[in-house]
């Protein structure tokens, strides 16, 4: 009975041993299970904080050369907030116009100065590439001829340039007034019209003439001629600008861009670009001013539709030329005025580009015209009398 009593604790003993041993081990695999698990996730999240610190750099690292650059150029760097609330949401009424870049919006910076703001439609490549061009060249150039960038938003999609306020928007308003869907007669004066001819040349002189290597602007035309509160023109829209060729005569080659009806005929042709091309647009400006024409219209009668092929005949025959100038006129210019404006607007629009002159021989021709001109007295009443440039 003893034995039998010793034996079955021998066995007890036993079993409970292989429990325990067991049962350890059971607790230390989980342990150790456990202990690997908790090993990975923190490598794993230390992994992911190490690429969100990466990617929060870089953000960081990109937008501080943004800035960086922004600043030394004196541009500066808004937030979308800053310019959705400056612009009242981006509100309807606060739009001022539209072009291919997208809508313009009148907008009130923080400290109160009056701003336009153009808010770009898609980011596509163009508007990216007219983006970058629009930040770089005109963060870089300064003239009173050319409008100027305070600054702009580039969040992800969202590509913003905020530049000066033009109280009196785009020479092409001024020029064909529309009320309703009636076009009525243009309010601006020759004086006016001769100033605004001289202040745009002597945007574009600047830009071929005083930056090196000079800046071919490749869409110039009236709608890019901006007027102040006193009727003073600065050129914009860089977007499409392009560096010249360093060495006279020579070209850039180049896809055709710009718009119709102002495109030098050998850039439309093969595409070589140069300043000349920027002063044939420019003449076609001139034939605007003189005409109140816009440069293509196919509803006009046979052989009126292009202004510049119905126009030119007409320019170098001083017996013909008061012919083909703007009725709204109203006789305020001088016959020799007449003839000394065409003569310039026939060489700037010759289909031959070396033939054209240079914007600075233009502005050396339209500065007396401006500084001599007499007011006829014969204006229109609403005509807003500009005050004087000041540097004309
Ligand atoms: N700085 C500004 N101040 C006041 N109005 C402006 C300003 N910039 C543009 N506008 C207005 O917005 C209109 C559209 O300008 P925008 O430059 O976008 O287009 P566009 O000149 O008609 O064509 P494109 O896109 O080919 O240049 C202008 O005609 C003008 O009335
Ligand atoms: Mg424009």
């Amino acid at each position: 009975m003893g034995d039998e009593n010793q034996d079955y604790r021998k066995k007890e003993g036993i079993v409970l041993a292989a429990v325990l041993i067991f049962a350890t081990l059971s607790v230390a695999s989980v342990l150790v299970t456990l202990t690997y698990y908790c090993y990975l996730r923190h490598q794993l999240s230390k992994r992911t904080k190490i690429r969100q610190q990466k990617i929060c750099y870089e953000e960081k690292a990109s937008n501080f050369a943004n800035i960086q650059v922004a600043t030394e150029r004196g541009l500066q760097v808004f937030t979308f907030k800053q310019l959705h609330s400056a612009t009242g949401g981006f509100g309807k009424s606060n739009v001022i116009g539209r072009g291919a870049f997208g809508l313009v919006y009148r907008g009130v910076l923080q400290n109160g100065r009056k701003v336009a703001v153009k808010l770009m439609d898609q980011a596509g490549q163009q508007g990216e590439d007219e983006f970058t061009a629009e930040v770089e060249l005109l963060g870089r150039l300064a003239s009173p001829y050319l409008l100027s960038l305070i600054g702009f938003c580039s969040k992800s999609n969202s590509k913003l340039l905020v530049y000066e306020f033009m109280a009196n928007g785009g020479l092409q308003e001024h020029l064909y007034p529309i009320s309703g869907t009636k076009a009525m007669p243009s309010n601006l004066n020759w004086e006016t019209r001769l100033r605004i001819a001289l202040e745009a040349a002597k945007g574009l002189e600047y830009l071929h003439e005083h930056v090196s290597p000079p800046v071919i602007h490749r869409d110039f035309k009236s709608s890019n001629i901006l007027l102040d509160k006193n009727f003073h023109a600065k050129v914009s829209d860089f977007g499409l600008a392009k560096h010249g060729p360093e060495k006279a005569g020579a070209h850039v080659s180049t896809r055709v861009l710009g718009t119709q009806g102002y495109v030098a005929p050998e850039y439309a042709l093969t595409g070589h670009l140069t300043t000349k091309s920027d002063v044939y647009s420019y003449g076609v400006v001139l034939l605007e001013l003189l005409t109140g024409r816009v440069p293509v219209d196919m509803k006009r009668p046979p052989g009126e539709g292009v202004l510049v092929s119905w126009a030119l005949p007409h320019l170098t025959d001083r017996d013909k030329v008061g012919e083909i100038m703007d009725p709204a006129l109203q006789g305020q210019h001088s016959r020799k005025e007449v003839i000394q404006v065409a003569a310039i607007a026939a060489m700037c629009v010759q289909p031959e580009a070396d033939y054209r002159p240079l914007m600075a021989d233009v502005v050396q021709s339209l500065v007396p015209l401006v500084k001599h001109h007499r007011p006829s007295g014969a204006g229109n009443a609403a005509t807003p009398l500009a005050t004087p440039s000041p540097t004309a």
